[in-house]
């Protein structure tokens, strides 16, 4: 059989969920992917135990063009939905921090969980397809290495750029131009942030060291840990700051986030008068980091606290709460959790995430310019958009 109700894709995150969702309708679905085996990103994520959602999920954990897009498609299919699915399917799971859900075991019972539903649902999986082509007359045909295929209805979801090795591709950007649909500038997301030589001086004799900060950049600010790397800064904190951060612009890091520097600077001067500043640095700060500090950033501080004056101590306490750093780069899409950017959300509608001027395509999860916070929030983007224009085609 080669014509279909529906095409999707991309047998991802988003791509299986809108191939269950169509089929449990009783669409006729074909979902295509070039690779040996579905969900290979769904396996890797969350350390192999993925994090399949998050409960706090909500428009404001997500970057967007239009942060407002994503509202309608994460309350049709929320993270209860999800999780209900979970539970339904006997997967043992466990809050880890900050409502995010892992399971309990491998990753693998997610896909498998997918892949379940899918064939309950007669979705027709196909994988090792290379898609050749992709026309329009008056249905969709989607010509590939191993036969041609037509539908009214085209669902891209063949996820962003990050991670090439593993096959990611632009295909869906690609498409989607194609067809007329503009294209948010796509950009790595959730990736470490590289720096020039001299910030390096300090980070990467420390590199291993990871501390809670408050880090903050293009207008959004992250309350985690952050990790010293041989090539700049990564960890949880900087992850999240590294997608609204645009290159040129600043990474401002907080070091004592529940302190009031100044205030125990001069503390601890009346205290411990004799003391050297990295030595009460390192009240608070791991002792490399503060030691550090001491001689690449506050070189001209260090002596005994007792014999800083005011304006030295608010020196040392500016930089504490405020170390300005400007990146350099990411580490890419080799190392980026997710692409930013991606097809405009303009030209989508929010409810069925069909494109409004192209009857029967559809572009889902992470080809859409919608990007989650680290934790869960991507594949809860993945899950509620693949859902709601399953319920569509
Ligand atoms: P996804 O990438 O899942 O699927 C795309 C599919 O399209 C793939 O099967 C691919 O083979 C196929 N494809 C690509 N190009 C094609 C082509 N040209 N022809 C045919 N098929 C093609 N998120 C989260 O919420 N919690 C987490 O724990 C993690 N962990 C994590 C770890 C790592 C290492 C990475 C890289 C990413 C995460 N993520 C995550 C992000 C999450 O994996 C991601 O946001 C979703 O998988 C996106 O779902 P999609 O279905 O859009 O793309």
């Amino acid at each position: 059989m080669s014509h279909f109700d529906a095409i999707v894709l991309g047998a991802g995150a988003a791509g299986l969920m809108c191939a269950m969702a169509a089929g449990q309708r009783g669409r006729r679905v074909l979902l295509l992917d070039h690779a040996d085996a579905p969900g290979a990103k769904i396996l890797i994520s969350g350390g192999g135990r993925c994090n399949f959602t998050n409960t706090g999920t909500e428009p404001a954990r997500f970057f967007s063009a239009n942060p407002q897009f994503a509202r309608s498609a994460l309350s049709r299919y929320t993270a209860g939905d999800f999780i209900a699915l979970v539970e339904k399917h006997h997967i043992a799971y466990h809050e880890k921090t900050l409502g995010q859900l892992f399971c309990d075991g491998s990753a693998r019972a997610i896909v498998d969980m997918l892949l379940a539903e899918c064939e309950a649902a007669g979705v027709d999986l196909r994988l090792r397809h290379r898609v050749v082509d992709v026309s329009r007359a008056d249905d969709f045909r989607v010509e590939t290495d191993r036969g041609a295929f037509t539908a009214p209805a085209l669902v891209l979801a063949t996820g962003g750029l990050s991670i090439p090795k593993m096959g990611a591709t632009g295909l869906s950007l690609d498409i989607a131009r194609r067809f007329g649909l503009p294209v948010v500038e796509p950009r790595p997301g959730l990736v470490p942030l590289t720096f020039g030589e001299e910030a390096l001086a300090l980070m990467r004799p420390i590199s291993g060291v990871s501390l809670p900060v408050e880090a903050r950049a293009g207008g959004s600010t992250f309350r985690e840990a952050m990790l010293f790397t041989h090539r700049g800064l990564s960890g949880p904190a900087i992850l999240q700051v590294s997608t609204p951060w645009r290159p040129g612009g600043a990474v401002t890091v907080d070091l004592l986030p529940d302190v009031d520097a100044l205030a125990w600077l001069r503390a601890r001067r009346d205290e411990r008068p004799r003391a050297a500043l990295h030595t009460v640095l390192a009240e608070k700060l791991p002792q490399r980091l503060a030691a550090a500090l001491s001689t690449v950033r506050l070189a001209e501080h260090t002596r005994p606290v007792g014999e800083l004056g005011n304006k030295a101590l608010g020196a040392v306490a500016a930089m504490l709460k405020s170390m300005a750093l400007t990146p350099a780069g990411t580490e890419g899409y080799a190392k980026a959790e997710v692409m930013a950017g991606g097809v405009d959300t303009a030209a989508l509608s929010s409810r069925t995430m069909a494109a409004k001027e192209v009857p029967g395509l559809h572009v889902v999860g992470e080809a859409v310019d919608v990007t989650g916070w680290l934790g869960g929030y991507n594949f809860q983007w993945a899950w509620a958009s693949g859902w709601c224009a399953g319920l569509s085609v």
